[in-house]
């Protein structure tokens, strides 16, 4: 089937690569040229595992993108809106580029003669597709629904691992108004093995943000335990091991630390709040998981000045920057409230991530960046690890040019060393 993915981020990107790794014609369309020349080069405009071995494969043959919404609606059967649904200044979902995408969209269908179906992957929250989408679509295209079909597919894949979710998925979830486009929209995913949830586009709406709330909950929970486990010298670690052997609790996301990040979790608890509020319902629990979740980074500084006391002119090395391993991307990384609290505190910071250096670099333009965990360490005073990149497991002998031996785990990675003083974060 022939496909235009809207908006070329995370999701589009691997979408888009995905669809056409299943067989289809893609077309990608963003508003950012440099995104256009590099998935047009073969090249991904974001780090996934995997991602640049497809573009190379497909870009120019079966996957091309441009900004022409027209030439892309044109060429489409179906188009997928990705584009982002950031957060507000008041926690709240900012619709205001799913809106522009879906106006621009509704215009391009205004000279299509035949069926195209409009699918929303974008999280949004519930009522969106109906209430927002549909409506631009119908007053920029002048057509009526069911001379379109609209659909809400919401994505589940996990950043750092996408190219894998996307083709190994636990779920589809299909939400439509009408059976023909839920139809169509189930069978771009029939060369994938697993089953299509079909149900009404509100209901896919909710899912992803159950989903999502529920993960966020999972880790807020672990974080409260391992918080008071270390106040009472309890390894919450061992507790959460035998906690996750019950099959109802399941042994995944009970991993105490820094607390949860990314462009998704934090974004998408606050915006189902701000829905909950909207429609005069008080979310108790949901507002509990991200209090707890922005306590953890600044309890990591705590317990650093519990040990070095005043951290003026103290030089701090940090390890990792992206929000977790195997991605660049550092939108809501508890490290940024970490450095923001380092620095506020007078120290200097010396930072490491094995790929996030760049993005970082952008929000703390100040800072030192170096190229390896060895070069941020010498001569600091202490280090701070926060993100769960598998290559600082092994780091050793690099702690040797530390000038002051003191390392606080934010992540449960290491084991203690001799010679070193070591403090987990919740254990
Ligand atoms: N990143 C994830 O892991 C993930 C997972 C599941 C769902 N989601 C959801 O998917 C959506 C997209 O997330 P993302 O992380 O890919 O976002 P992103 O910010 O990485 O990408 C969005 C892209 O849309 C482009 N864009 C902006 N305005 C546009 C317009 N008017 N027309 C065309 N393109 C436009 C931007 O240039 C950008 O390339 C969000 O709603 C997010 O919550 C994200």
């Amino acid at each position: 089937m022939k496909i235009s993915i809207i908006g070329t981020g995370y999701v589009g990107t691997v979408s888009a690569a995905c669809f056409a790794e299943l067989g289809h014609d893609v077309i990608c369309v963003d508003i950012d040229e440099s995104k256009i020349e590099q998935i047009n080069a073969g090249i991904p405009p974001i780090y996934e595992e995997g991602l640049s071995e497809l573009l190379k494969k497909h870009a120019g043959k079966s996957l091309s993108a441009t900004s022409d919404y027209e030439l892309a609606v044109k060429n489409a059967d179906v188009s997928f809106i990705c584009v982002g649904a950031p957060s507000d200044a008041e926690g709240n979902i900012d619709l205001g580029i799913v809106k522009a995408a879906s106006a621009r969209l509704g215009e391009s269908l205004r000279r299509r003669k035949d069926y195209h179906v409009i699918v929303v992957k974008s999280t949004v929250v519930p009522e969106t597709t109906e209430k927002v989408v549909l409506p631009i679509i119908v007053q920029h295209s002048g057509k009526r629904p069911g001379e379109f079909g609209i659909a809400m597919n919401p994505e589940f894949l996990r950043e750092g691992k996408a190219v894998y979710d996307f083709m190994h998925p636990d779920k589809i979830v299909v939400g439509s108004l009408d059976k023909k486009s839920g139809d169509i929209v189930a069978s771009l995913y029939s060369g994938l093995n697993c089953e299509v949830t079909r149900t009404n586009p509100r209901t896919a709406e909710m899912i992803k943000y159950a989903n999502n709330a529920f993960l966020a909950t999972k880790i807020s929970f672990a974080n409260e335990v391992g918080n008071i486990c270390k106040l009472l010298g309890i390894d919450t670690y061992e507790v959460m091991a035998a906690v996750g052997k019950d099959f109802r609790i399941g042994a995944h996301f009970l991993n105490s630390g820094a607390g949860f990040g990314g462009s998704c979790f934090p974004k998408d608890v606050k915006a189902l709040i701000g829905k909950a509020k909207e429609i005069g319902y008080e979310p108790v629990l949901l507002k509990s998981v991200i209090e707890i979740n922005e306590k953890q980074p600044a309890r990591m500084v705590k317990l650093l000045k519990n040990k070095l006391g005043n951290l003026k002119g103290k030089k701090i090395a940090v390890l990792g920057l992206a929000f977790k391993n195997d991605t660049d991307d550092i939108r809501e990384s508890r490290s940024i409230l970490v450095i923001k609290e380092l620095l506020d505190s007078g120290a200097r910071v010396s930072a490491y991530d094995p790929m996030a250096n760049e993005n970082m670099k952008k929000l703390f333009s100040s800072i030192e960046y170096y190229i390896s965990a060895a070069d941020a360490l010498r001569g600091a005073d202490a280090c701070l690890i926060i993100t769960e990149w598998d290559e600082f497991r092994s780091l050793d002998e690099e702690f040797d040019v530390m000038n002051n031996k003191l390392i606080i785990d934010g992540r449960h990675m290491l084991a203690p060393r001799k010679g070193i003083e070591y403090a987990g974060l919740c254990w």
